[in-house]
């Protein structure tokens, strides 16, 4: 059997899937991922894009940290719609076979392609907020803000993105450990699998059906029942 077909049996025979992704899933939206040679952290900038994401980086350089969040992380999120691995992941849903995605992206596609129970482990471009007041604010009042986004109270918003040297939510964090723990199959998609705590997720699998779908290596692949080095959206439109 060809591993897309072990694949498809697997996921035929099972009602209790659950999903994990990163960056690698909205590349066929045209989002680039993070780490691949075309990805954001090989662009040239001033400071190293781990450090333009982060909480120091917020306080302490504060117009630069919005261009780039609005440029590079925000607009292309208005700019692209979901594609079929995000519809792929819908449709198992309401078919009763899948019970949760777990995504590192902040892009929010999986509930517009119609997700329901999607646990977003580092927030969304989607939810904003001013920090002083707690007024709620969309992406589009972000990026059309000239500079750095204020409040009509005068305080600064910020998106709902949980940035470098900023904790997870533990009940998200807790709700993700609970659903890999019962999982039948686990697969996990596009994603480089390097950043903790998201990646130390895949320890908390127990079952014998784990899936890797990604475009390169990773160093967990030794640890899945099936590896498949394609793009997800391809190997998805098979299934
Ligand atoms: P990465 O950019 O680190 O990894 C994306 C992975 O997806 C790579 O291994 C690619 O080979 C693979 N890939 C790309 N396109 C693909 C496709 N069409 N099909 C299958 N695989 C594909 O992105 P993440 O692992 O999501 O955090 O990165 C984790 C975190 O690092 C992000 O959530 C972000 C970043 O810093 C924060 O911003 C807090």
């Amino acid at each position: 059997m060809s591993e897309i077909e072990t694949l498809k049996q697997w996921i035929d025979e099972s009602d209790n899937i659950v999903f994990f992704g990163g960056a690698g899933v909205s590349t066929e939206s045209g989002i680039p991922d993070f780490r691949s040679v075309d990805g954001l952290y090989n662009q040239k900038y001033k400071y190293p894009p781990e450090v333009m994401v982060s909480h120091t980086f917020l306080t302490q350089h504060t117009e630069e940290f919005y261009d780039f969040y609005k440029e590079k992380l925000a607009a292309p999120v208005l700019n692209a719609k979901p594609n079929v691995a995000h519809y792929k992941l819908a449709e198992w849903e309401k078919q009763g076979k899948l019970k949760a995605v777990i995504t590192q992206n902040i892009d929010g596609f999986h509930q517009l392609a119609g997700s329901k129970e999607v646990l977003e482990l580092h927030g969304t471009v989607m939810k904003n907020y001013c920090e002083k007041c707690g007024k709620r604010y969309t992406v589009e009042d972000v990026i059309k803000a000239d500079g750095v986004p204020k409040c009509s109270c005068g305080g600064r918003i910020r998106p709902d993105v949980v940035l470098y040297e900023e904790g997870l939510d533990m009940d998200i964090m807790e709700r993700a450990v609970r659903y890999i723990q019962k999982a039948d199959v686990l697969i996990i998609g596009g994603t480089s699998l390097v950043v903790y705590p998201a990646a130390g997720l895949i320890r908390y699998y127990t079952g014998n059906k784990l899936v890797l779908v990604n475009l390169s290596e990773t160093s967990q692949d030794r640890y899945a029942d099936l590896v498949i080095h394609e793009k997800i959206g391809e190997v998805f439109s098979k299934l």
